[in-house]
């Protein structure tokens, strides 16, 4: 029998990385954090002063730039390292974040990362988090959900992440951000944002942390 896989999709901000990993924690199954491929790419990219215009410089890039994840059994931190170079904090930055959007947007890219998310479904289980897993990556997944929050609630969550951080940071223009990213990852031709159709919604404006886990690990058969 295959190895279970809970998808969590949503848009940036939706709490997707936090609640993931905490369920991934609850549940003992190990995480995959798909934007972090993406944003390692970019970054990658940037260090090599690639052209985000020029298709075929990055989906090379994409091929060469070795990735390693260290997961935190314990739910903490997931360090990313972009050809063996911890990059952990470069990785969440708006630079990183903007890069992968562009990136994602390249068939090659998502095909040649395919295989790379895929092998993350190991035993006893996968939470996936990302904006395609339950529809194009683990279409076979058997619990699916869709996380969502007003996008002026995601634009503050992304403020206080980035004032705890010490990086100075103006609301309004994360929110601009926070608008056009959304725009270009639901508009574009490939994988655009979207729920599966089996995809259970949790709004989490207004939701802690802790609430929006219980909620998840709900739908979950008891074990
Ligand atoms: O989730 P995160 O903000 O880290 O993702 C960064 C970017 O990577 C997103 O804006 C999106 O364009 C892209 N992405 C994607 N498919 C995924 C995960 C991320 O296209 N599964």
């Amino acid at each position: 029998e295959s190895i279970p896989v809970l998808t969590i999709d949503g848009p940036s901000g939706s709490g997707k990385g936090t609640i993931s990993r905490y369920v991934a924690a609850r549940l003992g199954w190990h995480y995959l954090d798909s934007g972090a491929l993406y944003r390692a790419v970019g970054v990658a990219a940037g260090w090599a002063d690639l052209d985000l215009a020029d298709p075929a410089a990055l989906v090379r890039c994409t091929f060469d730039t070795r990735i390693d994840f260290i997961e935190d059994p314990a739910g903490g931190e997931l360090r990313v390292l972009v050809n063996d170079v911890d990059a952990t904090d470069e990785l969440r930055t708006e630079t990183a974040g903007a890069a992968a959007s562009a990136i994602a947007a390249i068939p090659e890219v998502r095909a040649a990362l395919k295989d790379r998310q895929r092998a993350f479904r190991r035993a006893p289980g996968l939470v996936a988090d990302g904006r395609d897993m339950g529809t194009v990556i683990f279409p076979d997944a058997l619990h699916k959900v869709f996380l969502t929050a007003s996008a002026e609630e995601r634009a503050e969550r992304r403020y206080k992440q980035l004032k705890d951080k010490g990086v100075s940071v103006n609301l309004d223009g994360l929110l601009r951000e926070i608008l056009a990213r959304d725009a270009r990852d639901a508009s574009r031709a490939v994988a655009p944002l979207r729920p599966a159709e089996d995809a259970v919604r949790i709004d989490t404006t207004g939701l802690g942390i802790e609430e929006v886990v219980e909620r998840v690990l709900a739908l979950l058969p008891s074990r």
